[in-house]
C-alpha cells in the first residue's frame, strides 16, 4: 500500500510517500521561516497563502523524483489538527479532493501523535510500550504510550510549551526565527557560562513543566544588560541546559517510576544536538529513542506514517466532509 501524507498545520508544508512494504520512498518539506522570521513567529493567513501556493507542485516534485504515479497512491493521510485553523484547511481540502478525484480514502490523522510516532519509522528496535516526551513549538508533553490508542498523560506545560520559550528568548537576543536552532548555534561557541538560570519544576513531584517563568526571568536579564555577542552566548548556553536539565530529569523520572525501559523524544525540540548528546550519555538503563533529524520537525513522513499505523483502524475517517480540528482529541 502507497500512502501519501499531507502535513499543513503550520509553518511546513510537507509531504511524504511511504510504502507499507518497502519504508519511506521519499519526502518533502517546504519551510515558510523566510515569510515569517521577520514577524518573529507565525502569521496565520500568510501561512495558509503559502500552502495554497505550494501543495500542488510539491507533490509533482514528489512524485517525479520518485518516479510514482498518482494512480500509484492508495491511500491519503492529511493533518487535521492540533494547528492553526486556516492552514489545516488548506491540506484538508486538498487531500480530500485529491481522495475523492483518485477514488480512495483519506483519513486525518493527528500531528501529535504522528510526532510521537516518528521514531517508528526509522528505529525498527522499537518497541511499545514507550515513555513519550513530545516537545515542539506548540506542546511540551509527558506520555506513557502502552500501544497506538492506548496512552497516560502523565504531565505537560502549564504555560509556554519548550519551544515557544526557545523562539521568544531568541527573539528578545535578536536572534532569527525559529529559535530554538539558533540558539542552539551561539551555545555551542562556548563551554561553560557565567549565568546560572532556574531549572523549573524540577524537583516537584509531578510531571508537569513551566517554562514561563525561566523566560521571564531571562527576559528581565537581557533588559538590563548591554548585549554583545559573548554576553548573548553566555546567556544562550545556560538557557538551553536549563531546559535539557528539566525535559531529562522528569522524563527519566517517570521512566523509572513505570519501569519502562524505552523512551521517545519527538517534535521540533527533539532536533536539538546537545539535548541528543546528553540522552547519549544516559544510555544504559534506557533506551532512549529519537527520530530521524528531518523527521522531527513538522514534515509529511510522520503523517504518512501514522496513516498507515491507524488505515486498519474502523475509526479511520473518510468522510468528504471537511473538518480539520485548530485543537488535539489526544490530550
Ligand atoms: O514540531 P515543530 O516543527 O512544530 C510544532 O509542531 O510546533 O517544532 C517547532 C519548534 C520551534 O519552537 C523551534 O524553535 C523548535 O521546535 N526547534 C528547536 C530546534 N529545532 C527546532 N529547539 C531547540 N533546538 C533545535 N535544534
Ligand atoms: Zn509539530
Amino acid at each position: 500500500m502507497i500512502v501519501l501524507g499531507i502535513e499543513s498545520s503550520c509553518d511546513e508544508t510537507g509531504l511524504a510517500l511511504f510504502d507499507s512494504k518497502d519504508g519511506m520512498i521519499g519526502h518533502i518539506v517546504n519551510s515558510q521561516h523566510d515569510i515569517h522570521s521577520k514577524y518573529g513567529g507565525v502569521v496565520p493567513e500568510l501561512a495558509s497563502r503559502d500552502h495554497v501556493l505550494k501543495l500542488v507542485p510539491l507533490l509533482d516534485q514528489l512524485l517525479s523524483q520518485n518516479k510514482i504515479l498518482l494512480e500509484n497512491i492508495n491511500l491519503i493521510a492529511f493533518t487535521n489538527g492540533p494547528g492553526l485553523l486556516g492552514p489545516l484547511l488548506t491540506g484538508a481540502s486538498f487531500a480530500k479532493s485529491l481522495a475523492w478525484s483518485l477514488k480512495i480514502k483519506a483519513i486525518e490523522v493527528d500531528h501529535l501523535e504522528a510526532h510521537i510516532f516518528s521514531p517508528m519509522i526509522t528505529e525498527k528496535e522499537l518497541k511499545l510500550p514507550f515513555i513519550s516526551l513530545l516537545v515542539s513549538g506548540g506542546h511540551t508533553i509527558l506520555t506513557l504510550v502502552k500501544d497506538n490508542s492506548n496512552y497516560k498523560v502523565l504531565g505537560k506545560t502549564l504555560d509556554d510549551s519548550a519551544g515557544e520559550v526557545f523562539d521568544k528568548v531568541a527573539r528578545h537576543l535578536g536572534l532569527a526565527y525559529p529559535g530554538g536552532p539558533e540558539i542552539s548555534k551561539v551555545a555551542s561557541n562556548i563551554s561553560s557560562s557565567s549565568y546560572i538560570f532556574p531549572r523549573p519544576m524540577i524537583k516537584t513531584d509531578c510531571y508537569n513543566f513551566s517554562f514561563s517563568g525561566l523566560k521571564t526571568h531571562v527576559t528581565q536579564l537581557i533588559n538590563k544588560v548591554e548585549l554583545n555577542d559573548s554576553i548573548i552566548e553566555d546567556i544562550a548556553y545556560d538557557f538551553e541546559n536549563s531546559i535539557i536539565d528539566v525535559l531529562i530529569s522528569k522524563t527519566l523520572r517517570a521512566a523509572r517510576e513505570y519501569n519502562i525501559k524505552n523512551i521517545v523524544i519527538t517534535g521540533g525540540v527533539s532536533a536539538n544536538k546537545k539535548l541528543r548528546m546528553r540522552c547519549d550519555a544516559e544510555k544504559g538503563k534506557n533506551k532512549i529513542f529519537f527520530p530521524n533529524i528531518a523527521y522531527s520537525t513538522d514534515n509529511g513522513a510522520m503523517i504518512a506514517y501514522m496513516g498507515w499505523l491507524k488505515s486498519s483502524e474502523k475509526s479511520a475517517n473518510n468522510t468528504l466532509e471537511i473538518n480539520p480540528n485548530p485543537s488535539s482529541r489526544f490530550i
